[in-house]
């Protein structure tokens, strides 16, 4: 019979046993590492993820060292990966491991929900992955493999619906190696049933069990409503420079990339003399100045649309002006974390050369 749950389960583990990737916390179970990758995961490509899992690891190899890591460096460990608060919580559930659990990550869903930035879905991961607990995992992936398979047509925008398919696999869920279950769940979503009309049904192991695919509604499903539509900002960013030198400045620790560094920037889109005048009541003497076009960001509630000029100086080292710093591009790039939001104009500062000495013929 078609659409039947309890029937997944073992065209589903065949197919995860021969195609699941070769992925570096899959290497042993450890719960700090499964955790560490779940949340990095829940933004970020699994293959980009590799790279900053093996360098998080490598600074930060226990619980207790995440508690204790300084945040600036926690931040430069991020960088790039976004949703920035997610490593602030992260460290927060480190010092509550540290304090309620000597250290060691309890097993059990509801103490695991307890730490900051644990939700229904970590947990699940925590628990089934690391400990072999028969709880669901359910991401964005499981969701549209459910949803199709048994052709389900509520929204999974709605907390209700995610809750009712969460109970529906925890009735089928083996309770052997649970974990396996789960996360060959989530490769099916990864790698076969892929979104919008890009799903490998053919190739798919759950093809002769699968509702949609018999009735042609794959490409329909999931259903899932739009959350509202992010706001617009203009923002101009410049790349103050004095050789090697570069201006940067600390961001407020509440709100968007709280605590973050960033190229100075205002509000809306100023023309190359508005800029020149600003750069002047920065108390800076600008010699020159060069457009370096547009670029956008997109966040989870808004989107920047950015102007970028970099403007040459007089004598910016050494100088400190209300909150900026002015830094060395090594120095920046060892020690402040610039969310890749800026990655369009501070690119180069980041790497070797700086922004004059690639961008100038
Ligand atoms: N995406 C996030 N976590 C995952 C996991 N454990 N396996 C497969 N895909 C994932
Ligand atoms: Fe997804 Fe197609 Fe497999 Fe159904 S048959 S689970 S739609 S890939």
């Amino acid at each position: 019979m078609l659409g039947r749950l309890q029937d997944i389960e073992k065209p589903l583990l065949d197919w995860y046993r021969v195609n699941k990737r070769p992925l570096p916390w899959r290497m042993r179970k450890d719960p700090y590492e499964i955790w560490i990758s779940e949340i990095m995961c829940q933004q970020t490509r699994v293959e980009v993820v590799k790279d900053y899992f093996t360098r998080f690891l490598e600074a930060l190899p226990t619980v207790e060292a995440l508690a204790a890591c300084p945040q600036e460096r926690l931040m430069k460990l991020w960088e790039g990966l976004g949703y920035y608060n997610r490593a602030r919580n992260m460290q927060t559930a480190a010092q509550q491991v540290v304090e309620r659990y000597q250290g060691k990550l309890p097993a059990d869903p509801k103490a695991l929900k307890s730490l900051k930035g644990i939700g229904d879905y970590t947990a699940g991961a925590i628990a089934s992955i690391a400990y072999d607990i028969p709880v669901p995992a359910v991401d964005g992936n499981v969701l549209r493999v459910i949803s199709r398979v048994m052709e389900r047509r509520e929204d999974i925008a709605k907390q209700s619906v995610r809750r009712r398919i969460e109970q529906e696999i925890q009735e089928v869920m083996p309770t052997d190696r649970p974990g396996d279950y789960d996360q060959a769940l989530m490769e099916l979503g990864a790698l076969v049933c892929l979104p919008g009309g890009q799903a490998k049904c053919s190739q798919c192991p759950l093809e002769s069990l699968c509702l949609a695919a018999a009735h042609g509604t794959v490409e329909a499903l999931p259903v899932k409503s739009r959350p509202k539509p992010r706001k617009i900002e203009k923002r101009t960013v410049l790349v103050i420079q004095d050789g090697d030198c570069v201006a940067i400045r600390k961001r407020a620790s509440k709100g968007l990339l709280a605590d973050l560094y960033e190229l100075p920037n205002v509000e809306e889109h100023l023309n190359e003399k508005e800029v020149l005048d600003l750069v002047r009541s920065m108390d800076l003497v600008p010699l020159r100045i060069r457009p370096l076009g547009e670029a956008k960001h997109v966040f989870s509630h808004v989107e920047w649309r950015m102007l970028g000029y970099q403007v040459r100086v007089q004598q910016l080292e050494g100088k400190q002006q209300g909150d900026m710093i002015f830094a060395g591009h090594t120095e920046v790039q060892r020690d402040h974390a610039i969310p890749s939001a800026f990655d369009a104009f501070v690119g180069d500062i980041k790497g070797d050369g700086g922004v004059e000495d690639r961008r100038e013929p």
